[in-house]
């Protein structure tokens, strides 16, 4: 028994440590934000959430696609159907008339969030070669996600003199190619946006509410997961707890005899 604890103290002991080496490797430790979603009980927080849409919205949106993303799933957020309606109307979309010419109309809440390029080349000319991601699953597509991009949000800044820097190119230490060298140029500087809910709008508080918008977008089932997966460690206890008292009171009897 002593060897078993005494091993499980060493894993215990040795697995913070491996983390630590691997993070080394990878680059610089991640600015580390608590989440409202982390942990089994993490829920969204519909504020932030539509905070997180506005900057989406006002800001990456000119460059980044969503392509996963509908109007109609921005009611999760809390907003209602009217109101959905009417974001969805304030962008065009192409669409053939009654003759077959191609003409465009209104947005509607069963489209996609629009793609603010025609197409990749073009999305590469407008910024230097490089091709915006679409943001819909990135904060899955990334080690650490969430952190990873709250830290590359707000991760500009001189160029050390080791680096050469490439034309067009600027330092961020987080960027996760390992190069230091990103073609998106810092985005998010205080007070950039007005918050409708009178927040202050502080680089720090939009990279965390685009950041928890965007995961909400890669992860729209977390709450339900979490509860499902909540109930069913229950579900198990009690039938841990019932199994071995079955079992006592079977041995019980058998001990007697
Ligand atoms: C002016 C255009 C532009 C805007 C606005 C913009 N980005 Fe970017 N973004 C880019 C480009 C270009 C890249 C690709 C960079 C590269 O590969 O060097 C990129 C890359 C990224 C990446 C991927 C980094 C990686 O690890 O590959 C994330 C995440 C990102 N942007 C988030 C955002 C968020 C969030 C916003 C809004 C706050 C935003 N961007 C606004 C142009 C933009």
């Amino acid at each position: 028994m002593k060897k078993i604890i005494l091993a499980a103290a060493a894993a215990l002991a040795i697995v913070p440590v491996s983390a630590a080496v691997n993070a080394a490797e990878e680059g610089p430790q991640l600015m580390h934000v608590e989440w409202t979603f982390d942990g089994l009980f993490g829920k969204f927080d519909k504020q932030q959430l539509q905070r997180g849409y506005q900057v989406y919205k006002e800001v990456c949106s000119s460059c980044h696609s969503m392509n996963y993303v509908a109007f109609r799933n921005l009611e999760d957020l809390g907003y209602s159907e009217g109101q959905v309606k009417a974001v969805a109307a304030e962008y065009e979309y192409p669409d053939i008339d009654d003759e077959g010419s191609e003409t465009t109309r209104k947005g509607k809440a069963s489209d996609h969030f629009k793609n603010p390029y025609p197409n990749e080349k073009f999305a590469r000319a407008s910024n230097n070669g490089a091709l915006p991601p679409d943001l819909s699953l990135m904060t899955k597509a990334r080690v650490d996600g969430p952190n990873y991009v709250y830290s590359l949000l707000l991760g500009y800044g001189e160029a050390p003199e080791d680096i050469q820097m490439l034309d067009g190119m600027n330092y961020n230490k987080y960027f996760s190619s390992g190069s230091y060298q990103i073609a998106m140029a810092q985005q998010l500087f205080d007070d950039l946006v007005t918050y409708a809910d009178g927040t202050p709008a502080t680089a720090e508080q939009m990279s965390k509410d685009v950041v928890a918008f965007l995961h909400w977008a890669a992860e729209p089932k977390l709450e339900a997961r979490h509860s499902t997966g909540f109930r069913v460690m229950l579900y198990t206890l009690i039938f841990t707890i019932l199994t071995y008292l079955l079992k006592k009171r079977i041995w019980a009897r058998l001990e007697k005899k």
